[in-house]
């Protein structure tokens, strides 16, 4: 493998050409990179060509360029949206002044952690989802995955490439425990929960870029508000790429319902080799709720802090009209005396929880369209999504029980109970049981329906990744 660095293999908009500092950064990092991607990316399928999509440039001809390509020779590029003259800070306590095009000192170790915490799920995740390639569905299914999987290579490079150009010496050394953390390892782990549970079949992989990458996406938008100007631009670009991510999986949970509504009118659905309703609803319980815990404790002094400082803004700051939030308050629910109990909280404090309850409409906006799909099918259950107090590992809710529809529980309660809510492990055992690859074009496995439109108008039995 070359190191040459250079704007046809780097796609950019950040004159790579002309930064000779990144470009050398950037030669030593990239061989790393793919050592990473060819021991912990899709695995058995590093010489295939695939049908993918590469952003070679952030106009709107530029953004998506099909074609197909060998993952190990994928164009990652470094795509940031275009500066806005005259950008002020719009939240926090420098709202209204000029945003800021280097690192301001005093929150060096704010931000520093705030791009390293969201750059470490991004390989992560390719990390989870490297062995699903061997049981794919369809190869229109196995395409998507692997977009996802070289566009979540890209959001890494995105983040170290604000490691490399804004924090010296120790973003470059950042840069490089990003590729040497492993999802799942009892050493040296992911920073985050959700990214060290095993994707291990691809319900799971459904319900992960349902739900998971949705809170990317709020974690995304959030930051693209950013008064650290290269932070907001990198973001922003990155939600372009992120929205085809939450397609995949709200439309392939979408699929594996509407064949399960299907078989319901034959019959038994597991024996009919689908997935049944009841099912479906644990894993989405599990996901959402691993997910709802990316978000962090409902009262956060480092959300406060990082609004303060003008870092981490709410999602769509400019749909609000107040931006400093000083005497405002949210109200929620919070644990008093192992009670719950409706409160105000000073709005700064509560920005996590904030955030969230954006988070919890859109996935129920999802959750609508897959009753549509019930609906339509004459199917009477409906797909629901949990309290957020249940099955909690991180925040006030963790400390207790709570059934799905929000009751407090004892733990006797919840051991005799959780089984009803959760997958266990012969729910898991039926699920991979089902996940036999279809490598034929325009074939499907069993258990999920075909996909309304293939991927960029091509007909169903396109064929997507090559023999
Ligand atoms: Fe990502
Ligand atoms: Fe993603």
């Amino acid at each position: 493998m070359t190191t040459v660095i250079s704007d046809e293999k780097i796609p950019n908009n950040v004159d790579l050409a002309g930064d000779r500092r990144l470009q050398r950064a950037l030669e030593a990092w990239q061989p790393k990179f793919i050592d990473w991607w060819k021991e912990m990316g899709p695995e058995g399928w590093q010489a295939r060509d695939i049908y993918l999509r590469t952003a070679v440039s952030v106009e709107t001809d530029g953004w998506a360029h099909f074609d197909y390509v060998k993952m190990p020779e994928y164009r990652w590029g470094i795509f940031l949206e275009p500066k806005q003259e005259g950008r002020v800070h719009g939240f926090g306590d420098n709202a209204g002044q000029p945003v800021w095009y280097e690192v301001p000192g005093e929150f060096r170790n704010m931000l520093r952690r705030l791009v390293v915490t969201q750059g470490d799920t991004e390989p992560a995740s390719v990390e989870q989802q490297r062995k699903l390639g061997a049981t794919a569905p369809s190869l229109y299914d196995l395409r998507n995955l692997f977009q996802v999987n070289v566009e979540e290579g890209r959001h890494l490079w995105a983040m170290v490439y604000l490691l490399h150009t804004y924090f010296g010496r120790d973003g470059r050394d950042e840069a490089d425990e990003l590729l040497q953390r492993r999802s799942g390892d009892a050493d040296k782990p992911r920073i985050l929960g959700a990214f060290n549970e095993p994707t291990s079949h691809w319900l799971s992989f459904f319900m992960f870029t349902m739900f998971t990458d949705r809170d990317g996406k709020y974690q995304l938008a959030s930051l693209a508000e950013s008064g650290f100007d290269p932070l907001a631009r990198t973001c922003r670009f990155m939600l372009t790429e992120e929205a085809h991510h939450m397609f995949v999986g709200e439309s392939g949970v979408q699929r594996i319902v509407k064949r399960a509504a299907e078989l319901m009118k034959t019959g038994d659905v597991r024996a009919q080799g689908g997935v049944d309703l009841p099912t479906i609803q644990k894993y989405l319980n599990l996901w959402y709720t691993l997910s709802l815990d990316l978000f962090g404790g409902e009262v956060s002094s480092n959300a406060a802090d990082a609004f303060a400082a003008g870092l981490k803004g709410r999602y769509k700051e400019d749909r609000y009209s107040e931006h400093a939030l000083i005497g405002s308050t949210f109200a929620m629910d919070v644990l008093r005396d192992g009670k719950v109990v409706h409160e105000d909280v000073p709005m700064r404090t509560a920005l996590n929880e904030v955030l969230r309850t954006e988070y919890i409409k859109d996935c129920q906006r999802g959750l609508d369209r897959w009753n549509k799909t019930l609906e339509g099918e004459g199917c009477d259950v409906r797909m629901v999504l949990p309290s957020h107090k249940f099955h909690r590992q991180i925040g006030m809710w963790s400390t207790h029980r709570f059934t799905p529809d929000g009751q407090m529980i004892d733990q006797a309660t919840w051991d005799a109970r959780s089984r009803e809510w959760l997958p266990d492990q012969a729910d898991e055992d039926f699920v991979k049981s089902l996940m036999k690859a279809v490598y034929e074009p325009g074939k499907m496995a069993s258990w999920i329906a075909p996909p309304i439109k293939g991927i960029n108008g091509l007909p169903e039995t396109f064929e997507y990744v090559r023999p």
